[in-house]
């Protein structure tokens, strides 16, 4: 069997660059005539991968001998892998020579000419192709959900890239190496972007780079700080929301933490890694800030924004880490409060300086240690969740709910994941501006003058509807509607 040469399917690994870049190849490959297919049915399958960990790097060679299997044991031929992101950055050609299905390896700036290069290979049946050059600049990409005149309405809550790569050199980290050096993007056309997005429908926009407060800071760039540009995106009419991610607690500017203040569509959560709470090991990381500068930014913004809710990433078992410098980093963590943490367990990533570090912490030692701060956190999540009980707070409305809805009387067969319609009503999910997932019925349709979507349900996704909430569950919040929407 041969499938649809037009035919393509992706899986997406690693952090938001990848899964918004993931969004912006499907768009882009439709726009070229290829059709989304299930993993059984596709003629391209599309890796865009992340190597930051082991693991993940892991899955991505683990997919691959998936895929072979697949098209050996079902007899099907002419299927092509291509392999992008950071691991065939990492990788390269090596990844073709081991897996002859793979015929395109694309980096994180060669996705640029991935659309280009998928439409030769559907018509080139022999062609190898492999984009992994940096260039100097940022590289912009044309998008058709900016093509002007289109129909389709934009998401409520969309993704704009500011930047690539990353000059801080993180002793542990392989990011440097897989996406290059910082890259700005010029400010005018993000926010050129941003207010295209708006126009078609967008309320809520997430600014992404790897480390967005030192945007501007590169030699490409073209004079605008970070700060600035969140002042020209948040002036946007019809912007709801604004927010950005990652921030290097080392480069936030001042005038970032009074934009807290300042600019109420800058939604009060913030996720501000701190990886380790002992000085010694910040410093072994590089990472060039100590637990008290960390401390002092918390505080300015709590000063400039109560409400702010921080969320944060961790490292546990980087080598030297000895029990009283994971104590520090439990002690500063309880202090802090964090909504979340995604916590790992170091691991060796090949050029990472770390990964000559002496003092390697024992691998059953660094779990123990890492199930101890998880438990930890799952119980401080909770006691955030747990503190919005009985607080009202809007949400932007950006799906159905996989909450099952109580089961009307009618229905025979309720289906425990699927929204349930009851009467005209269906569960929702939004959030809030402080990233609290909220689950809601909504009723009939939204009446504010906002464009027509598909169907009496469909009306409710980009509303912002004001709530109750009412009760906390382990990583989600319920509430019901409590004003009109808009
Ligand atoms: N640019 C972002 C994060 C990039 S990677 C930032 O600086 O915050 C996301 C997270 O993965 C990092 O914050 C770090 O906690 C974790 N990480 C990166 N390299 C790692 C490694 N070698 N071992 C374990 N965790 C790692
Ligand atoms: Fe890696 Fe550090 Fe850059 Fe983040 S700031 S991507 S952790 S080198
Ligand atoms: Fe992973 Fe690359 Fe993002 S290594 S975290 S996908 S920058």
């Amino acid at each position: 069997m041969t499938p649809d040469t037009r035919t393509f399917h992706i899986q997406t690994f690693g952090c938001q660059m990848n899964a918004a870049d993931s969004e912006w190849l499907s768009r882009s490959l439709e726009g070229l005539g290829f059709r989304e297919a299930p993993f059984e049915e596709a003629a391209f399958h599309i890796l865009n991968t992340c190597s930051v960990r082991d693991k993940p790097e892991q899955k991505v060679y683990s997919e691959l001998g998936r895929i072979a299997r697949h098209c050996k044991v079902n007899k099907i031929d002419g299927v092509t892998v291509c392999v992008g992101g950071c691991v065939a950055q990492q990788a390269g050609p090596a990844l073709a020579k081991r897996f002859p299905q793979v015929r395109l390896v694309f980096g994180t700036d060669g996705i640029a000419r991935a659309p280009e290069a998928i439409s030769r290979l559907a018509e080139e049946k022999r062609l190898r192709l492999s984009l992994l050059d940096f260039a100097e600049d940022y590289v912009e990409r044309a998008d058709p959900r900016l093509e002007s005149g289109r129909r389709v309405p934009a998401p409520p809550s969309v993704f704009v890239n500011i930047m690539q790569g990353c000059d801080n050199y993180c002793a542990y980290c392989i990011v440097p190496y897989v996406r290059g050096g910082q890259k700005s993007r010029r400010a005018q056309a993000v926010v050129d972007e941003c207010r295209t997005l708006v126009e078609a429908g967008s309320r809520e926009i997430t600014l992404l780079g790897q480390n967005v407060n030192a945007y501007g800071q590169d030699k490409g760039a073209d004079g605008a700080s970070f700060a600035s540009l969140l002042h020209n995106v948040a002036a946007i009419p019809g912007l709801e929301r604004l927010r950005f991610v990652t921030s290097h607690p080392k480069d936030i500017a001042p005038e970032v933490v009074a934009a807290f203040a300042g600019l109420p569509a800058l939604c009060p959560r913030l996720h501000l890694p701190l990886q380790s709470g002992s000085d010694k090991i910040l410093r072994a990381m590089n990472r060039r800030y100590d637990t008290a500068r960390y401390r002092a930014i918390v505080k300015a913004l709590r000063a400039a924004r109560p409400d702010i809710v921080l969320t944060t990433d961790v490292i546990v078992g980087f080598p030297g880490e000895s029990e009283d410098d994971f104590t520090a980093t439990m002690d500063i963590m309880e202090e802090v409060g964090f909504a979340s943490a995604f916590s790992f367990v170091y691991s060796d990533r090949p050029r990472a300086r770390a990964t000559l570090l002496p003092d390697k912490v024992d691998r059953a030692l660094a779990f123990e240690r890492l199930s101890r701060l998880q438990e930890k956190q799952n119980q401080a999540s909770e006691r955030v969740l747990a503190a919005m009980v009985g607080s009202d707070s809007v949400i932007l409305v950006e799906s159905r709910s996989r909450m099952a809805a109580p089961p009307a009387p009618e229905a025979s067969e309720p289906d425990a994941r699927a929204p349930q319609p009851t009467g005209d009503g269906c569960f929702w999910q939004g959030k809030t501006p402080q990233g609290f997932i909220v689950n809601v019925r909504l009723d009939g349709a939204p009446d504010a003058g906002r464009p027509a979507r598909d169907g009496l349900c469909d009306a409710w996704l980009g509303a912002m509807v004001p709530v109750r909430i009412e009760e906390a569950a382990k990583h989600s919040l319920k509430g019901r509607q409590a004003g009109a929407p808009w």
